[in-house]
């Protein structure tokens, strides 16, 4: 950069600093003023420029740097006086009486005029500026208005729902409450005299209370298949509600697997010898951890249900000890389940329908068998094929708890 360009770079920097300084003093309402001098500092000439009015806003480090002396001092009126000074960057410079007198009209006329344009100009970028700020604080307001109203409505949603699924909770709650208590008086209500019943018309059917011809012998059968049909229905389902309600707690203790087996066996033999099938026990010498009952009626549920769904064959029970678990497995070779049927066996009250028998049943068994097996901390699962024969497996742990 060649000399003049610094020369003339720095003259506009001052005229700038002069400007701005002179615009940021200004305010309308109070004195302000610019005052133009040359001082001599050591045989070298430079400018002194005083500026009067308000306090600037300006950033005064950078308008320190730029001036080689600059002193910022309060008047007695709050005002601010700033006295900068800056040496004259040509070395040539002469100062003459004829240059300062002319220099003073020509700065005194440049400033004048310039700081109005620039003031003007200033202004109006200001006012532009601020018009754009309010317009979008305006905008950031609604935007923060409807963000609040959609919170409020958000909210007051939630609140809705979460009272609808409070009452929804409370009220099933109280339906299952009352359905167990409904379950647990009527099947005290029931059993007694349905006991009853079976027990008279055992004693009749027995010939105890005189001869019975055929026709009434045949009446009567079909009562007690009724009422013992009943009875297994609300056993099944009181069981099935004191496990749905948590009531059921279990009864642990320690026995033998292969001898909860041979109880099962010796409550079937008579079916399975009827029905002419092989009934095979294979259940190893272990001792369990678990609720003996229980136990027993999940085995029965299922081996009377490979009885009851086979026709030729056999139907074997067998048990291995897994790990921590005990598995065992009632596999028949009976009338077996289609494929798309797997799913819904589990569930309460499904019978199939090319499996229905001359024994009634309630289509509750499984479904029992699996919550107990759950119940007891297990698992079941079954395998079939159509035709052939179904495995039913469930697994427990040999140690409930444990
Ligand atoms: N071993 C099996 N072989 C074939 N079908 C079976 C077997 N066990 C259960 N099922 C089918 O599952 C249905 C439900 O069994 P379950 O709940 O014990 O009811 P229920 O024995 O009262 O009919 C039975 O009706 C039958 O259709
Ligand atoms: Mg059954």
């Amino acid at each position: 950069m060649s000399p003049d360009w610094l020369l003339l770079l720095r003259i506009t920097r001052l005229a700038t600093i002069t400007s701005d300084l002179s615009r940021s003093i200004y305010q309308e309402g109070i004195e302000s003023s610019l005052t133009v001098s040359f001082e001599e500092r050591k045989g070298i000439f430079g400018l002194v420029l005083i500026f009067q009015g308000k306090k600037t806003d300006l950033n005064v480090k950078q308008t320190e740097l730029f001036f080689d002396n600059l002193q910022i001092m309060s008047t007695k009126d709050g005002l601010q006086k700033i006295r900068a000074f800056k040496y004259i960057p040509d070395p040539e410079f002469k100062l003459t009486e004829e240059f300062v007198d002319m220099e003073k009209e020509r700065l005194i006329r440049l400033s004048r005029e310039e700081l109005f344009n620039e003031v003007k100009r200033k202004n109006e970028e200001l006012l532009k500026i601020l018009d754009e700020r309010k317009k979008m604080w305006e905008k950031l307001q609604d935007a923060h208005r409807s963000l609040k109203m959609e919170k409020i409505k958000i909210d007051r949603k939630v609140r809705r729902r979460t009272q609808q699924f409070q009452k929804a909770k409370e009220e099933a709650e109280r339906a299952n409450q009352m359905k167990s208590i409904f379950l647990a008086s009527m099947s005290h209500e029931l059993r007694t005299p349905l006991n009853s019943i079976i027990g008279f018309t055992g004693i009749v059917l027995q010939g105890f209370a005189g001869e019975l011809n055929d026709e009434q012998k045949k009446q009567l059968e079909m009562s007690y298949g009724s009422a013992k049909h009943l009875l297994s229905l609300i056993n099944d389902l009181l069981d099935i509600s004191k496990i749905e309600s948590g009531e059921l707690k279990p009864d642990i203790e320690e026995f033998n697997i292969a001898e909860a087996g041979i109880k099962i066996r010796d409550s079937l033999k008579i079916m399975a010898e009827e029905k002419e099938l092989e009934l095979v026990f294979n259940i190893p010498n272990i001792n369990i951890f678990s609720d003996k009952r229980r136990v027993e009626q999940i085995l029965l549920n299922l081996v009377n249900n490979a009885l009851k769904f086979t026709e030729k064959g056999k139907v074997e029970v067998k048990a291995h000890k897994r790990d921590e678990n005990i598995e065992v497995m009632v596999k028949d070779t009976g009338i077996g389940i289609k494929k798309e049927d797997f799913r819904k066996l589990f569930q309460p009250f499904v019978q199939l329908e090319y499996t229905i028998t001359e024994e009634a049943g309630t289509g509750l068994g499984l479904y029992l068998t699996k919550n107990l097996v759950q119940f007891l901390k297990g698992s079941i699962q079954m395998e079939s094929e159509y035709g052939k024969g179904s495995t039913f497996t469930f697994i427990l742990p040999i140690e409930y708890g444990g």
